[in-house]
């Protein structure tokens, strides 16, 4: 699976999107407000969150019906920046997994250690308190697929080594039985060695998702 998580950008013209993929496995995750453009132009949609209630009052957030009616596929959960600038906790995380797979929906869960967590020998720790939480609510679920994303591989032009992602996707996947993703700087000159890895099962792409022609060579390197 190759999935492109917009973030808070526009993002390319879907149609000029889906006519460039021509057919290509890909999952995309725009912004709320360009959803049904996406889903309407026979993208294979993702919400970049969801909440746990179907409705009520929760300024800001949407729900899992709300994003079935749009046709929309599934939806990320804990991305680090939620994490990071939101408050995002691993129980809110689990919470949205759980209600999203529930509903219908597909979840890529995220999960990633800090520079400085790695620094002080604490990913695995780190990767098994987030893991836990979220396959203590899902199990292993079908339409349930993790992404590791060590924090200070985003958007920073720095992706951890194919070993690196390997050791930590070989260490998630003992921990629950999932496919996992690899996100972090992924772009299409550094794609091929970390989709070669055993454990690698696909990856989870901020910037290079954005363009057109290097979505589709992402995509065309994960199939
Ligand atoms: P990046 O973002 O590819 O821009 O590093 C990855 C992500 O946040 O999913």
């Amino acid at each position: 699976m190759i999935a492109g998580n917009w973030k808070m950008f526009d993002g390319p013209d879907p149609i000029a999107l889906r006519d460039a993929l021509d057919g290509l496995d890909h999952v995309v995750a725009p912004p709320y407000v360009h959803l049904r453009a996406c889903v309407q132009a026979g993208l294979t949609t993702y919400a970049q969150n969801v909440h746990w209630e179907s409705e009520g009052a929760f300024t800001g957030e949407i729900s899992a019906p709300m994003l079935l009616a749009l046709g929309v596929e599934g939806a990320i959960v804990g991305h680090s920046e939620r994490r990071q600038y939101f408050g995002e906790t691993d129980t809110t995380v689990a919470r949205r997994a759980e209600a999203a797979l529930a509903a219908g929906l597909a979840v890529i869960a995220c999960v990633g250690e800090s520079w400085e967590e790695r620094e002080s020998n604490d990913t695995e720790t780190v990767l098994r308190i987030q893991v836990e939480a979220i396959g203590d609510a899902c199990g292993s679920h079908g339409r349930l697929v993790l992404a590791y994303e060590p924090v200070w591989a985003i958007g920073t032009g720095k992706t951890a080594t194919p070993e690196m992602a390997e050791e930590a996707h070989a260490f998630i996947k003992s921990l629950l039985d999932a496919p996992v993703l690899y996100g972090g700087s992924v772009k299409p000159d550094n794609a091929q060695e970390l989709l070669s890895r055993p454990s690698v099962d696909g990856a989870l792409v901020g910037g290079a998702s954005l363009d057109i022609d290097s979505f589709v060579a992402l995509c065309r390197a994960g199939s």
